[in-house]
């Protein structure tokens, strides 16, 4: 079944059901949207993608509303761009002004929402709430200050990874975002899978980053840093410097790890296929000679194996090694390349 309506004066033909975002997208008209991710369903929270149906001068969302038979719908005039700027302006008055040494800088939903508005700064005055940075888990940050309360994390953490670590505490102007129980990140049930910082608009929830302590042992002379990287590495940055999804980068990687300043770049393949030959044999033992409980289920994600160990009652810790690397670093290198291994420094790089 399809719709007929009309959006700008464009006439649309849409499958029923589809939104009036979705539905202007495909005749190339954006409307602003915040809190809606294409990923998630809507949470309908920051009211920016408001349109018009033109006969009756009633607004309506756009993320949430289903473009209907015979619509006929504005999504720009001067008085909804104003609307729409003044939600800005709000967020932002409640909003840190650190953009500069925001880890979310230039790739923030809120930053390029503000630069099409022309926003520079807030005419309202700014409160920014005092609320603590979460740096517990190492693996993300919660900086509560920069939430824009859209919801994005409360559904990926609830609804698709169903660990439910993430709540909205207290209501109204004093709503802020939280571990549920309003504990630490740490104590809660976050698996570190990082859903929350993949889908966050702004620098609320980004990843832990252990950039600068790594560019500052670069910069030792008196340290010897090695690295190694994980494989899923070769592959998955290709994405950040604009390759094709799936273009194997290991040589590239290699070679700017070596200019960035480690002395040596080991990869974690052989350790990996160690697991693999060993997770091998064990299976066989346990499939064909009874020794040990079945199924017997391997990932190389840590976060998977956290939420196996915290929501699979039965599920026992593996026996083989959870950590596939060589280590080839302290003993075996420090001999080769004779460092002193007190002054050996290593980083592991995953995704
Ligand atoms: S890292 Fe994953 S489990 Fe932890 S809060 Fe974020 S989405 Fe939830
Ligand atoms: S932390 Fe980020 S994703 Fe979660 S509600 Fe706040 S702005 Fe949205
Ligand atoms: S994008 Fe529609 S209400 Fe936020």
């Amino acid at each position: 079944m399809t719709v007929k309506a009309i959006i700008n004066g464009i006439p649309i033909e849409v499958a029923e059901g589809t939104s009036i975002l979705e539905a202007a997208k495909k005749v190339s008209i954006k409307i602003p949207a915040l809190c809606k991710h294409p990923d998630l369903d809507h949470t309908a929270a920051c009211g920016i993608c408001i349109v018009r149906i033109k006969a009756t001068g009633r607004t309506l969302r756009a993320c949430c509303t289903p473009l209907e038979n015979g619509m006929d719908i504005v999504t720009h005039d001067p008085e909804i761009v104003n609307v729409r700027r003044g939600i800005v302006e709000m967020i932002m008055s409640k909003h840190p002004n650190e953009c500069v040494t925001c880890s979310r800088n230039q790739n923030c939903e809120l930053q390029t929402m503000c630069a099409d508005f022309n926003i520079e700064r807030s005419d309202l005055d700014n409160i920014v709430p005092d609320l603590p940075l979460d740096e517990t888990t190492r693996a993300v940050t919660l900086d509560p200050r920069k939430c824009i309360s859209c919801g994005r994390c409360i559904q990926v953490c609830q609804k698709d990874q169903n660990v439910w670590a993430l709540t909205f505490m207290e209501r109204g102007i004093e709503t802020r975002i939280a571990p549920a129980g309003d504990i630490s990140l740490a104590e809660s049930p976050c698996v570190k899978c990082g859903q929350c910082s993949a889908h966050c608009p702004t620098g609320a929830i980004v990843e832990y980053d252990e950039g600068p302590d790594v560019w500052q042992k670069l910069m030792d002379p008196e340290l010897h840093c090695v690295v190694q990287i994980a494989p899923a590495v070769r592959v998955a940055i290709g994405e950040a410097f604009g390759f094709k999804p799936g273009t194997n980068l290991t040589g590239k990687i290699y070679a700017a790890l070596r200019r960035m300043g480690f002395k040596a770049v080991f990869d974690t393949n052989f350790g990996a296929d160690l697991t693999i030959l060993e997770e091998g044999t064990e299976f066989v033992e346990r499939f064909a000679h009874g020794k040990g409980e079945l199924p017997l289920i391997t990932s190389c994600c840590p976060a998977w194996v956290d939420f196996m160990e915290k929501y699979s009652a039965p599920c026992r810790r593996p026996t083989t090694p959870r950590r596939s690397r060589p280590t080839p670093r302290r003993s075996t290198w420090s001999r080769s390349c004779r460092a002193r291994p007190k002054s050996m420094r290593s980083s592991a790089t995953t995704t």
